[in-house]
């Protein structure tokens, strides 16, 4: 089991006054001075069991990035899968000009992004903390990134980028939620045309519903503690994004996103174009109704206030993102992607992303939403809990779209009703 983050949730948040010291580093430094050569690319150098046994100080190695990570600055191995998978989704997109990672700690996000793609021109790795900041400048010329392409910040991030402009790949990575940085992303790539924007939310509790009335202050959206909660979670948390970013004229596209463990990600396109940006807006104004009762859910506009099956009184979500929340071309590249990279989360990583294919490849790209926890159904129907193989198989074999989930074992992403789904629970 991975080792619990370096740093405490409570030492987060600003260390710096605005316009504070920035680190960049001296002209002439030695470190600018090699590239990574061809031998470099080549190299496997993860080794989770290092960076788990790690000590203070030590350098850990994590795809093609070192770093080291002194003792205050937090790291998480655990999080390996989600910056593998983050770096795949760069390498899958046209030409980087200007990366922000705006909350990089040792910097091995910003790192990985810039030195295992060849599309990312140049790189700011930005933290409040300046010990995090001074640690990043280091790992920038332990990582002997070529003069001019990399720089380390110092500076809350709402301070920078209200005099800093234009960044095309934004990574959002904070304790808890990303939703009070938004407005400053967004207002300070208000003029790209397209920005891609990868986001992490690590409050799963409060956008799962387990704090329902914090939910509803930070994403202005009701969470639903059932057993989709995650799919919910990670709607709320686009649906909380499509609508900050149609105040700046930007559609939403996701290009993937997932839960996983302890936090939400969401890797997606900003379009600029009012027109395409009221039609991302309305698809987050969305609502999923939800049957307590005999678990019939359903996502659309207003939620009926009985279940139309049981006539049992309905609860609901929203309102939260009705779209899609990943595109499978996107998917597909990554995984092509992946082939060529040894990271060291392969097998994990594939087993995901054969899970994401499978929930996504519905016919005419529709792949419905939400899912069926197979243990719920049959508690709730008094049946026997079938094989999730063998319930995929029977829908099939009806002419049924059916999938797993990666937000769920035991449970089936299907386009059948809750009624053609029960024909193959026999009761007991
Ligand atoms: C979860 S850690 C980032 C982890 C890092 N991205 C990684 O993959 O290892 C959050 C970082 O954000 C920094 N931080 C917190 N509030 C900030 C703010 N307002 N502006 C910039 N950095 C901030 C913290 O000092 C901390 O280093
Ligand atoms: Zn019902």
């Amino acid at each position: 089991m991975a080792s619990a983050p370096v740093r405490p949730k409570h030492a987060t948040g600003p260390r710096r006054p605005p316009g504070s010291a920035r680190i960049e580093r001296a002209p002439g430094d030695p470190r600018r001075a090699t590239p990574p050569g061809p031998a470099r690319q080549k190299r496997e150098i993860t080794d989770g069991k290092k960076a788990n046994s790690r000590r203070a100080g030590q350098i850990l190695s994590e795809g093609l990035a070192s770093v080291r990570v002194p003792d205050g600055i937090f790291f998480n191995p655990a999080m390996r899968l989600c910056r593998d998978l983050s770096s795949l989704w760069v390498g899958a997109q046209p030409t980087v000009k200007n990366a922000l990672d705006a909350f990089c700690a040792s910097g091995i996000r910003g790192l990985r992004y810039k030195l295992e793609n060849g599309n990312v021109q140049s790189l700011t790795l930005l933290d409040a903390d300046p010990a995090a900041a001074e640690a990043a400048k280091e790992n920038i010329g332990l990582n002997k990134i070529e003069g001019g392409a990399a720089r380390a910040v110092c500076s809350p991030v709402e301070v920078f980028l209200s005099s800093n402009f234009g960044f095309d790949l934004v990574e959002i990575d904070p304790f808890g939620t990303p939703a009070p940085f938004l407005p400053f992303a967004l207002r300070s790539c208000a003029s790209i045309k397209s920005l891609r924007l990868s986001l992490t939310a690590t409050d799963t509790a409060v956008l799962c519903g387990a704090h329902a009335p914090a939910c509803i202050n930070q994403y202005n959206a009701k969470p639903l503690d059932n057993e989709f909660c995650h799919e919910n979670a990670l709607r709320i948390l686009l649906g909380h994004l499509a609508r900050a970013a149609s105040q700046y004229d930007f559609s939403m596209h996701p290009q993937l996103c997932f839960s996983d463990r302890h936090y939400v990600k969401l890797l997606v396109e900003l379009r600029k174009g009012a027109p395409e940006a009221v039609r991302s807006s309305k698809l987050a104004m969305k609502f999923v109704a939800y049957c307590p009762r005999c678990r019939y859910h359903s996502l659309g506009g207003f939620p009926p206030a009985s279940c139309p099956l049981c006539d049992a009184k309905c609860d609901w979500a929203g309102p939260l993102w009705g779209g899609a929340w990943a595109d499978l071309s996107t998917v597909k590249k990554i995984a092509s992607l992946s082939k060529e990279r040894p990271y060291g989360s392969g097998p994990e990583l594939s087993s995901l992303l054969a899970v994401l294919h499978s929930e996504l490849d519905a016919p005419g790209g529709n792949a419905p939403p939400l899912y069926y926890d197979l243990h719920e159904l049959a508690s709730a129907h008094k049946r026997r809990i079938p094989r999730v193989d063998d319930m995929l198989a029977s829908l099939r074999s009806a002419g049924l779209f059916s999938s797993r989930t990666h937000f769920k074992d035991h449970s089936v992403r299907t386009d059948a009703l809750l009624d053609e789904i029960l024909q193959f629970m026999p009761k007991i």
